[in-house]
């Protein structure tokens, strides 16, 4: 949650700072800003609109030092006298993505102190506290490393003063940070995206660093305020890879580049003959060999992603599996099976809970642990023992959609990885899944297919007020990522149930003002889910069935059958997730929502 940016060049940095905030715009949209150091004073713009509007108030603008920020607001309501940057007396400037939780009284401290405060935030604090130590004589990296100590909390904080225009310091603990190499210039940004423009090298920072920058270099001091050099890395995302292309929204983009993100996250796994543990690293061999159970710690849509998982490894592995919510299992007193294997399931990696759900299984004894991430470096990877990057490219829409397909693929391979190694997979089974696995992306794509009869069929819940979601077994959850998908981006208020649940409440909300939307793959469990459909129609519900083609149901007043192109086993929860994407993204254009940026949201949750 909220972008950082900042630069120190030779040219004015103005418009690199605004096309990294448009790339960042993303993690926050509540209001932006940003500070250039011109003629010794510091030149400040805010705006409480979008990256856009701060656009058009800094045509005359021009500085070759400045920080920028896009802010998903805590402390204090998205205002401009709450933007970033935070200035303190005419002096510091500073921008931060994160929370500090002892700004109380560190506030009180420095009002006694003589500082006005002139925002709600928890930000301003830091800029007094620099203020307060550079005034004081300390050269300005001295002087943020002081304030630091004395922060509680998580940072990534850039920092410039009016009177130093060679010099930019930023710094990181728990959210994240990254520096740019230029020639002659240097850069720093939440986000490798924001810098593609001007750069793709980049270092990415480790938790409490603190870097000086100038134009020609700069300096990281680790968390003991030892230099430290920290490697030069060359982003493989493409610049064109973050740009929207022939598409109306990224979330449409995102939806249509599932077959390629499938595609690349299977080609380590399935170029091989036979599937094995060294794709998800090194010591995954003996690590997976010894675990007795598997624990997946996650949130929102990635949640939903380790409870189809949850049918997988226990049907297909026989691995005993708890899903847990990351925000609750941090703070439940769980009884602990050491030997379990913890797999943290995120697509930014930077998930604040499923940080803290993965420390936490970390003190309760589990030193198994993997990471399922689709952003390299991030800090979940990096706390974890074993890795699967699965490889969806940049997701930029909030509502995270081939992050989520691409979640599914990688643990279905754990699967089959973890069956395997307990006998449960004999040769020709392997073969079978990794025909099906191979196929996938062919079989997303006819799915794909059906978007124009979508599209139609969304213009009948333009006009609705609620929607139900009904799904059974491993197609529940993908009743669950439809209601929230639904929720999420058009506002409407939608609920999902295991469809058996419906007799025992929800049944009552039925009524013909209420469409109930169907997952129906042609599995074990059709013939009980038809009796629940009935239950549905014989109370006035509208019904929309997603169906497998070779599903028997068909079309009547009040029943909508759309009908899936194939049946894809085990797999068919990936596919089944695909019309529901599209549904909600039609319903939202109906409605005429933001759909990349829906109200109140942020791509990357990094506070609690
Ligand atoms: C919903 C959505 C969120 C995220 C959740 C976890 O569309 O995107 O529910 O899934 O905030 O984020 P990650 O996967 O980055 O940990």
């Amino acid at each position: 949650m909220c972008g950082i940016v900042g630069a120190i060049a030779e040219r004015n940095v103005v418009p690199i700072l605004l096309e990294g905030l448009r790339r960042l715009e993303y993690r926050g949209y509540d209001s932006a800003g940003l500070v250039v150091v011109e003629e010794a004073r510091l030149k400040r713009l805010r705006s409480t609109g979008r990256v856009a509007e701060l656009m058009q108030i800094s045509a005359n603008t021009e500085g070759s030092l400045g920080i920028a920020h896009t802010r998903w607001a805590t402390h204090g309501i998205p205002s401009e006298r709450n933007a970033h940057p935070h200035i303190s007396r005419n002096l510091i400037a500073v921008v931060h993505n994160g929370i500090i939780e002892n700004y109380e009284s560190l506030r009180a401290r420095l009002v006694k102190a003589g500082y006005e405060f002139s925002s709600d935030t928890d930000t301003e604090v830091i800029a007094h506290l620099v203020h307060s130590h550079y005034a004081g004589g300390m050269p300005l990296m001295k002087a943020v490393q002081s304030s630091l100590t004395e922060l509680v909390g998580a940072y990534a904080i850039g920092v410039i003063a009016a009177d130093n225009p060679d010099q930019l310091v930023c710094a990181r603990r728990g959210s994240p940070l990254l520096l740019g190499v230029g020639i002659g210039e240097n850069f720093i940004a939440s986000d490798v995206s924001a810098l593609l423009p001007v750069t793709n090298k980049v270092i990415y920072l480790e938790e409490g660093d603190l870097v000086e920058i100038s134009r020609e270099g700069y300096l990281v001091y680790d968390a003991e305020g030892k230099e430290a050099a920290r490697p030069v890395q060359t982003s493989e995302i493409s610049n064109e890879s973050v740009q929207l292309g022939n598409y109306r929204h990224y979330m449409q983009k995102e939806i249509h580049e599932q077959p390629e993100a499938i595609a690349n996250t299977l080609e380590t796994a399935c170029n091989s003959h036979s599937i094995m543990p060294g794709i998800f690293g090194a010591e995954a061999d003996s690590c997976l060999a010894k675990v007795d159970g598997i624990l997946i710690l996650a949130c929102g849509t990635s949640y939903h992603a380790g409870m189809v998982a949850r049918y997988w490894l226990e049907e297909i592995a026989g691995m005993h599996c708890t899903v847990e919510i990351a925000s609750e299992y941090r703070y439940r007193k769980s009884v602990p099976n050491p030997n379990a294997l913890v797999v943290v399931l995120s697509q930014s990696g930077e998930t604040a809970d499923t940080q803290a759900a993965l420390s936490h299984a970390k003190l309760l004894g589990h030193v198994h642990t993997l990471a399922i991430c689709n952003v390299p470096e991030s800090a979940l990877v990096r706390q974890s023992k074993l890795r699967f990057l699965t490889r969806a490219g940049p997701e930029i829409g909030v509502a995270s959609t081939k992050a989520f397909t691409t979640q599914l693929v990688a643990m279905f391979l754990l699967t089959l990885v973890l069956a395997k190694q307990r006998n449960r997979l004999n040769a020709e089974s392997e073969q079978q899944h990794l025909h099906a696995l191979r196929h996938l992306p062919a079989a997303v794509q006819k799915v794909l297919d059906l978007e124009p009869k979508i599209a139609k069929l969304a213009e009948r819940f333009a006009s609705k007020h609620h929607a139900l979601f009904l799904g059974r077994g491993m197609h529940y959850p993908i009743a669950l990522e439809g209601a929230l998908k639904l929720k999420e981006i058009s506002y409407i208020h939608a609920e999902a149930y295991p469809a058996g649940e419906l007799k025992h409440g929800p049944l009552a909300l039925v009524d013909k003002e209420m469409p109930v939307i169907s997952v129906a793959p042609n599995d074990a469990l059709l013939e009980k889910l038809k009796s629940n459909l009935h239950e549905v129609r014989a109370r006035g519900g509208e019904l929309y069935v997603f169906a497998d083609a070779d599903t028997h149901m068909n079309e009547e007043d009040g029943v909508h059958i759309m009908r899936m192109p194939e049946h894809a086993g085990y797999l068919s929860p990936v596919l089944h997730t695909i019309p529901l994407q599209l549904l909600a993204y039609y319903v939202a254009l109906q409605k005429g929502t933001d759909v990349d940026k829906p109200r109140n949201l942020a791509k990357s949750v990094t506070v609690e």
